[in-house]
């Protein structure tokens, strides 16, 4: 694939667009990756490392795709004389819920709320080199991306990106007809030296896939991103597993007996271990500040019985769990979700994480049930755009219009 124009450069260069070559293009890739900071760029920024693999985190999704934007230069005569990889995007398709409409029974049993699937496209990891920047090449990758999406029959395409980031928020609400859309909370925990205190009333039972996805379609189908082939990630090898909180004393005896009797409370969580595919680091903080927290953290390693609340290592390359899929019922829910928390924080301390974090829609209860640090997390901006009028709106209508739900269902394949 690729797509030719000089936008911004002399008449001899030229910016193609093409797909991303593994063999020859990786390391190029992941020096462009180092140079760019992702979102605003204050005191402190944030980088990824991608452990040598720059399409991981598109890999898990049943399609996907990288794009490379290429400078070439030319001489004279007109012979190819260099290129310098400057920017690139990934971009996935899968198909999830958008909304949900009532099954029409000719019994007389209730209706019940069934899931309406669209097909949906993600763009994400667009970085363009910091000295290639404002010369239209940004624009050049989100048009290139959409056309594959078009091509393979997504019918809206989404962002996720960070409110304060102006250049990505105006590139695509000002330059590529997207609109603000959801507003899901991304969740951090630090990973104590200590481990976290789980309630004893709460047993915690380890699902097998097929269990978790049992509970899952059931419960969540009609939750908002919810991806019909959860099977998938379920099965995944970065998938640690499904725990299911119930009352001491809960005989568990699967999904089945579990979800036409299930207790008063219970929760649900699953771990998605992002460590194997990228590391995060914080740069630019001053030596005062890496010292505080190194301080903190040896504390915390020779008293744990102190319980002191330690920062992580991160100011240098860090892992990271993401907790998704949470959710339950009953009066007192969000206690069972703060004890799988726990259960969470610790197996991310026997991982070495440096952090937990977890995305929940902004009307969703359990962003004041879930512990977390404020300083560390942070707002999503999610815009979605349409990508073409000559399909049906369905039962759902024009997606973009309607009114955010309770919660939503992060899919960790694309955190
Ligand atoms: C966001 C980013 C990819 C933009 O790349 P770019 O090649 O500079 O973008 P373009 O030149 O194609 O810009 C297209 C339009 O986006 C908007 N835009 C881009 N950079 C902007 C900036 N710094 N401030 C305000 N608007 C900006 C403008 O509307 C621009 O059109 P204009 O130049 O005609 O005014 C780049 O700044 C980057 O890599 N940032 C760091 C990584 C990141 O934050 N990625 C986005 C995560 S979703």
């Amino acid at each position: 694939m690729a797509e030719e124009g000089g936008n911004g450069v002399t008449a001899a260069t030229m910016v193609v667009i093409r797909e991303y070559d593994p063999k020859t293009d990786g390391e190029r890739v992941e020096q462009v990756e180092s140079s760019c900071e992702v979102g605003p760029n204050g005191e402190l920024s944030l980088y990824t490392d991608l452990l040598g693999d720059p399409i991981c985190r598109v890999r898990n999704s049943p399609a996907y795709l990288m794009l490379v934007a290429e400078v070439v230069k030319y001489g004279v005569d007109g012979t190819e004389k260099t290129t310098e990889i400057v920017g690139m995007i990934r971009g996935c398709i899968k198909t999830v819920t958008c909304g949900s409409k009532f099954s029409r029974s000719k019994t007389c049993e209730t209706p019940k709320p069934l899931p309406v699937y669209t097909k949906l496209a993600y763009i994400l990891g667009l970085r363009v080199s910091p000295f290639h920047r404002r010369m239209g090449i940004g624009l050049k990758l989100v048009s290139g991306m959409e056309k594959w999406f078009g091509d393979n029959g997504a019918e809206y395409s989404y962002i996720a990106t960070d409110d304060a980031n102006e250049p990505s928020v105006s590139l695509f609400t000002g330059k590529c007809g997207y609109s603000k859309f959801r507003n899901p909370s991304v969740l951090v925990h630090p990973v104590f030296a200590h481990r976290l205190h789980v309630s004893k009333s709460v047993t915690i039972v380890n699902l097998t896939p097929s269990e978790a996805e049992s509970i899952y379609r059931h419960r969540f189908s009609t939750t908002e991103f919810f991806p019909r082939d959860i099977d998938s990630v379920l099965t995944n090898h970065l998938n640690l597993g499904t725990f299911l909180a119930v009352p001491r004393g809960y005989i568990w005896a699967g999904p089945d007996k579990f979800l036409s009797a299930p207790p008063e409370n219970w929760a649900i969580m699953s771990v998605w271990n992002c460590k194997d595919v990228f590391k995060l680091e914080v740069k630019g903080a001053s030596r005062l500040r890496k010292g505080f927290a190194k301080t903190t953290r040896v504390l915390d390693r020779v008293f744990p019985f102190l319980r002191l609340p330690s920062l992580p290592k991160i100011f240098s390359p860090f892992g990271l769990h993401m907790l998704y899929g949470l959710g339950g019922s009953g009066q007192l829910y969000t206690r069972f979700a703060k004890a799988l928390f726990g259960f969470a924080h610790n197996l991310a301390k026997d991982w070495k994480c440096g952090v937990v974090a977890t995305e929940v829609s902004s009307e969703d209860p359990l962003k004041l049930a879930i512990p977390h640090w404020k300083v560390l997390s942070f707002t999503d901006l999610w815009c979605i755009k349409r990508l073409g009028e000559d399909y049906s709106d369905g039962s759902v209508g024009d997606w973009r219009k309607s009114q955010p739900g309770l919660s939503i269902f992060v899919d960790p394949r694309e955190f």
